[in-house]
């Protein structure tokens, strides 16, 4: 692989994480690497779940860290999906999602998703519809979501929370990015079988640190006992974890030029004929592009050093899905995208 490869192809930030961040690994004292933390004397899991218990005002054995938040979504089938369950998934979403229900036997039934001219939207009467005929398990909901980077929205939310009470349902947040997060308390009090899962991959710019986190409902306390960790989380993780938690003036500026570069491909995607660009409430947007471009331009896009997503799902298979970069890699890429469109 070549190593001046620019990557717009994961969803990873390219920005990197807060300057405080790294000053955890310069600060960090050796006993960290050496033992294990002794926080349960202080009746805590870690001083990461213990962070978010305090900022989320819930107790502590309501919040979840996890190897990301595959990790978290991998031990929550895992505890409660038995051969043969259901679990309801998005017809659009994640491949992983549709590996869950496999990896236990169970049964995954995805609810469509709405294609409009410029975005995807959830449809709600189908996936109540759904829900009703089928009777899952388990309904997965991923907010934004990928790869087509639309929301749900808390009213919405809350209109299918409202029908899904007979099972379990995870809200899928980790492309969630700052805000209020006086919902999750809320929600949590009106649904005791729900999860919402997060992670630090993408907005926080950790994805090699592999920390994700979930906040469980009151009836849950059974996926909280699955998951206990004894001996602790991954120390050097959590103090970085936290670091970025304490740099919100970083994360919100780099939010903002992330904004605008996403305004950029907007503009600039919507211009190639042929091409049409879905709004996107994550760190990438979705393309549809003619089919029968996608193979030279990816030969042409690696030619130059950079990656994107081509799909190749049975619903996605004409779509692009690029990751936003840095500045200088955003403009490089439309650059590269014009030059090559322009010669067809
Ligand atoms: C919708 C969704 N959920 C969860 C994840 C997993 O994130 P993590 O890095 O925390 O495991 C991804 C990764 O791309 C994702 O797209």
């Amino acid at each position: 692989m070549k190593n001046n490869m620019i990557f717009l192809d994961r969803n990873e930030n390219n920005y990197g994480p807060a300057p405080k961040c790294y000053d955890v690994l310069k600060n960090l004292e050796f006993s960290k690497f050496s033992c294990y933390t002794r926080e349960f004397q202080k009746d805590s899991k870690g001083i990461l779940s213990a962070r978010f218990a305090k900022d989320f005002n819930l107790p502590e054995n309501r919040i979840l860290l996890g190897y990301g938040a595959e990790d978290i979504l991998k031990q929550t089938v895992q505890c409660y999906l038995k051969e043969g369950d259901k679990l309801m998934i998005p017809s659009y979403s994640w491949w992983y999602y549709k590996k869950l229900a496999e990896e236990v036997n169970g049964v995954d039934i995805q609810y469509p998703m709405i294609k409009g001219a410029d975005s995807f939207y959830y449809n709600l009467d189908e996936m109540i519809a759904l829900y009703k005929k089928e009777k899952p398990k388990m309904v997965l909901i991923s907010s934004p979501t990928n790869p087509t980077g639309n929301s749900l929205s808390l009213i919405d939310i809350k209109v299918v929370l409202k029908e899904f009470r007979d099972c379990l349902v995870v809200l899928d947040e980790a492309y969630a990015h700052s805000g209020s997060n006086s919902y999750v308390r809320e929600l949590l009090d009106d649904n005791p079988n729900l999860i919402i899962v997060r992670t630090f991959s993408k907005y926080y710019a950790l994805a090699g640190i592999r920390v994700g986190y979930a906040f469980l409902g009151e009836n849950l306390a059974n996926l909280s006992k699955f998951t206990n960790r004894y001996l602790g989380y991954h120390r050097l993780s959590e103090e970085i974890a936290l670091a970025a938690l304490d740099s919100p003036e970083y994360y919100a500026n780099m939010a903002s030029v992330m904004n605008q570069d996403k305004e950029l491909f907007y503009q600039a995607f919507n211009a190639i004929e042929g091409f049409t660009v879905f709004k996107s409430d994550t760190n990438f947007v979705l393309v549809e592009v003619p089919k029968e471009i996608m193979k030279p331009m990816q030969a042409f896009l690696l030619s130059r050093n950079l990656q994107i997503k081509f799909m190749n799902e049975e619903l996605l298979n004409s779509h692009l899905r690029i990751t936003i970069g840095t500045q200088e890699q955003n403009k490089m890429l439309v650059a590269a995208i014009e030059e090559f469109t322009s010669k067809q």
